[in-house]
């Protein structure tokens, strides 16, 4: 796969954050019997990793803006582009040692998604999409699952976290879902489940009250696949609700005749 200058930008940054992150994951573990815990541990790694992002990238591309989930929006004097960085997501299951996280990196042009990347240090898995180029797992071309039949679909959700969110309604959406689907999943990094439906891997996803940053990369990874992705209400922007169902387009279809009533 020939990759481009923008994407070679984008996969060093990535690759050199996701180093320090897997040395991070492996102390952890020394970390998880200590009284004390990790937690703090963890939440100096991922401000560290979105600091060497922002370095790396604002370096190979100046006056690009930036938004991170750590150190907020910082402007720059390129008023068309924006980056919108998670430096570490999946943060509880990395605190747990569960090598199921990512970084995640998207690039808007005009508000337009041009560039994608999602990567998981802990197994090597590099997702990588740009606009009109298609979407890739490492050097394979992906493509969404073709499954039309609810009942043979693994479908993935996400859950609020306590104190946050809608649990009743969440757990109403669940049970829907559970009883016609195949296998319903919670894998607990946003940014892999809308790899991992690009991949083909999950027949569908939803998910509310995410940020840009959950989303930005895997929304250009899904539709680069071949998929379809939206909010609840099956034509509005996750970007701008924070809401998101995806899958290919028969089955976003169906899980959006499923959620939307649920909203009331
Ligand atoms: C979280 C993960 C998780 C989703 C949460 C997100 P974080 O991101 O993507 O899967 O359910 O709502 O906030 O906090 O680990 O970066
Ligand atoms: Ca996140
Ligand atoms: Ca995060």
């Amino acid at each position: 796969m020939l990759q481009s200058a923008l994407m070679n930008v984008m996969v060093k940054a990535a690759r050199r954050a996701g180093r320090n992150l897997k040395r991070d994951l492996g102390e952890i573990e020394n970390l998880q019997v200590s009284l004390k815990g990790p937690a703090n541990f963890v939440s100096l790694a991922d401000k560290r990793a979105e600091e060497m992002l922002y370095d790396d990238l604002s370096k190979a591309r100046p006056g690009y803006g930036f938004i991170g989930e750590e150190g907020g929006s910082r402007e720059g004097s390129d008023k068309s582009h924006t980056w919108i960085v998670d430096p570490l997501d999946g943060t509880t299951n990395f605190l747990h040692g569960i090598p199921q996280f990512a970084i995640s990196i998207g690039l808007q042009r005009e508000g337009v998604l041009i560039a994608g990347l999602i990567y998981n240090p802990a197994n090597d898995e590099l997702y990588t999409a740009e606009r009109g180029k298609g979407a890739f797992l490492n050097d394979q071309r992906l493509r969404v699952a073709g499954r039309r039949q609810m009942n043979e679909c693994v479908i993935a959700c996400g859950l609020p976290h306590i104190g946050r969110g809608d649990h009743e309604l969440s757990r109403r959406e669940m049970t829907a879902i559970q009883e016609k689907v195949a296998g319903l999943r919670r894998f607990g990094a946003a940014s892999l489940d809308l790899a991992f439906v690009a991949a083909g891997r999950l027949d569908g996803y939803w998910e509310r009250n995410l940020q840009a940053w959950d989303m930005a990369a895997g929304i250009l990874m899904i539709r680069e696949a071949g998929g379809t992705v939206s909010g609840i209400q099956g034509n509005d922007d996750p970007l701008k609700t924070g809401h998101i169902v995806c899958g290919n387009e028969a089955i976003h279809r169906e899980l959006v005749k499923i959620l939307k009533p649920l909203e009331a």
